[in-house]
């Protein structure tokens, strides 16, 4: 791998030399064209990361949110319940659909918001309860017109790919693209009449694999995939579709799998457990012991929830709003993770496996074992 990344590092050297020899020997006009088409490409690239501010003062037309009704799924904790109090504070009417309409989160819905807030029962996996959802609205909208659904319901299940049972890979996928598909399909005749917004909750996740989560990152693949082709669809119909794309933000997610109260540290195991005995026997119990520590460090929650919301907004109330919402906790977070996605993969690899070594992460003692016998022979 460091062979790769300093061959890549020779190439640019090279390219760099070249572009300089250039200069030395073509003719003037040349020189010319050539200096002119370099300072055009630095205009598209200085261009590229100002336009959030020139953004600002053309693109900042709201929409009023009297008599817009909202959708939203998973709303019982987490972004879908901080979105939804804040949707519902900016003047929407906000349909917060809860996998269960009777959980604390439900409660404090009702509790706290205003009586525009409706909260009403939605499981993204099932047919019936979607159909159920869509004749709640309809009967519900009163004066409204749907102008947004937010797909926001999500799960996170499995950690290394050797580690995570395949019905895991279908819960994910069943939840977080299929149940954006299903309920998508189900309200687009509403979102018709309006010329709304579908906005999905995709991932950083879905266009920059990590590691220890192949099953939520194919799933955010697949979001990202899904909202890309339907932009293109529904552009026909003047609805808007968004894809929302953040980074790591602190909530129970991930930490704590909701439907076993299990922490990160007790499904590591119950993984470990559960998996093939050869497969154990190659890991050892020394990798998992620190691969238990690890995972818990390794993707840093931020705890500026209100970037996430701020993104949110535009999506809903802009009148010309971004196709791709990123949503970054810092500064500095959102310069590190652009650098990674504009890495090339080969790269993406060797910066990731050392980011997990200097966490602490061994190699599995079967690893070393077997890269010292390929050697010897
Ligand atoms: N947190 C992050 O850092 C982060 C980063 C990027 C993207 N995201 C995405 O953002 C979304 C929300 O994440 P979160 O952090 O708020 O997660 P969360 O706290 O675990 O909340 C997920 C919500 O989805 C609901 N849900 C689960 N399965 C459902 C189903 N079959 N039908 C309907 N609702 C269902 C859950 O209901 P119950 O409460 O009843 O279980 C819960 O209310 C997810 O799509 C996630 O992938 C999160």
């Amino acid at each position: 791998m460091l062979k790769y990344f300093l061959t890549r590092l020779i190439h640019l050297f090279f390219i760099i030399l070249i572009l300089k020899c250039l200069t030395l020997i073509l003719p003037y006009f040349l020189i010319r064209c050539y200096s002119q088409a370099a300072s055009i490409l630095l205009c598209f690239v200085i261009a590229k990361f100002t336009f959030r501010y020139t953004k600002k003062f053309f693109l900042s037309k709201k929409v009023f949110p009297k008599r817009k009704a909202i959708l939203i799924t998973g709303c019982a904790r987490g972004f879908g319940k901080h979105i939804a109090k804040h949707l519902d504070s900016k003047g929407f009417h906000v349909f917060a659909s809860c996998l269960n309409p009777n959980s604390s989160g439900a409660d404090d819905l009702r509790n706290s918001c205003s009586s525009r807030l409706q909260i009403l029962q939605l499981d993204v996996t099932k047919d019936e309860s979607v159909e159920k959802a869509v004749q709640y609205v309809k009967a519900n909208l009163g004066s409204c017109e749907l102008w947004a659904v937010i797909n926001n319901a999500g799960i996170q299940k499995g950690f290394l790919t050797e580690l995570t049972r395949i019905q895991d890979f279908e819960d994910t996928m069943e939840v977080n693209a299929f149940g954006q598909v299903r309920v998508t399909k189900a309200f687009l005749p509403l979102l018709r009449r309006s010329r709304g917004r579908v906005i999905n909750m995709a991932s950083l996740g879905g266009r920059l694999a990590g590691p220890m989560a192949a099953a939520y990152t194919m799933s955010k693949f697949a979001s990202v995939g899904f909202s890309g082709s339907l932009r293109h669809e529904l552009h026909l119909w003047g609805i808007r579709v968004i894809s929302i794309e953040p980074e790591f933000f602190e909530t129970v997610f991930y930490r704590t799998d909701m439907s076993t109260g299990k922490n990160l540290s007790m499904r590591v195991e119950d993984a470990f457990v559960s998996a093939d005995e050869n497969v154990r026997k190659d890991y050892g119990e020394e990798f998992l012991r620190k691969f238990k520590t690890v995972i818990g460090r390794a993707y840093p929650p931020s705890p500026n929830m209100h970037k996430l919301l701020e993104n949110i907004e535009k999506a809903v109330t802009l009148k010309n709003p971004d196709a791709v919402y990123k949503a970054y906790g810092n500064v500095l977070n959102e310069f590190i993770l652009r650098f990674c996605e504009a890495c090339p993969v080969e790269c993406q690899v060797f910066i990731v496996n050392t980011y997990f070594r200097i966490l602490g992460l061994p190699k599995p003692e079967k690893a070393n074992k077997i890269y010292e016998n390929y050697h010897c022979h």
